[in-house]
């Protein structure tokens, strides 16, 4: 009798890499994932999310690593300065199958709030969902005020930047945290 094997769809990734995007195929993924959450998700944008901040903006992903080697795209974030010492977060998108899962939403915050930190930011902003806003003060972000973004209710945040320590690193990697072990 032949041994049952999981399905490749019970593949669940272990081990991920959070890193600025140079290479053309990290680009591509940043931005294929921004654009399938915003405009085909949220509908906050028609076809295209991207603007005039991508000019001059850090992108940064999120991918899984299968045998050491990135994979997949499955989270994005972009940080700019508007102005000296200040900067901002925003597009922050992890892929639906990859939420609450491992981490990366928070894992992208940590990187792009410690390489703000490490450039000189003194403050980092951030406009939040009203869904999100939980999840930003758990992550030591605070509200300083409501409003509204292409519609919808956002809080302008920002982050305690004494709990992100600067740094310079373009790469950091995690592993998924523990899985409970199933009851059987
Ligand atoms: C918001 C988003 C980026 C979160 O990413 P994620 O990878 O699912 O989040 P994480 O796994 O890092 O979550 C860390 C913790 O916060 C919790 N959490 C996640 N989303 C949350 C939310 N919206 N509210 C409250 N808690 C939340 C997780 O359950 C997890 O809890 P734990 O520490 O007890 O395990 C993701 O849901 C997303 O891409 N949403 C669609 C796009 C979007 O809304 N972008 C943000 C615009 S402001």
């Amino acid at each position: 009798m032949l041994t049952e094997y999981p399905d490749h769809r019970d593949f669940i990734p272990m081990h991920y890499v959070v890193r600025l995007a140079r290479t053309p195929w990290e680009r591509a993924g940043h931005h294929a994932l921004r654009r399938a959450v915003f405009c085909e998700e949220q509908h906050v944008f028609e076809h295209d999310d991207r603007d005039a901040i991508d000019d001059h903006a850090l992108p940064i992903i999120a991918a899984y690593c299968t045998a050491g080697m990135p994979e997949r795209v499955v989270g994005a974030v972009r940080i700019h300065q508007p102005e000296p010492g200040i900067w901002r977060g925003s597009r922050l998108a992890v892929h639906p199958e990859h939420r609450k899962l491992s981490r990366i939403g928070a894992e992208l915050i940590r990187m792009a709030v410690c390489t703000a930190h490490g450039l000189g930011a003194r403050q980092f902003f951030a406009q939040v969902q009203e869904q999100n806003v939980l999840f930003f003060r758990r992550l030591h972000w605070r509200s300083i005020g409501e409003t509204t973004l292409h519609g919808l209710p956002h809080h302008e945040m920002e982050a305690n930047l004494v709990r992100y320590p600067a740094h310079g690193q373009s790469q950091t990697s995690f592993l998924r945290p523990q899985l409970q072990p199933r009851a059987v």
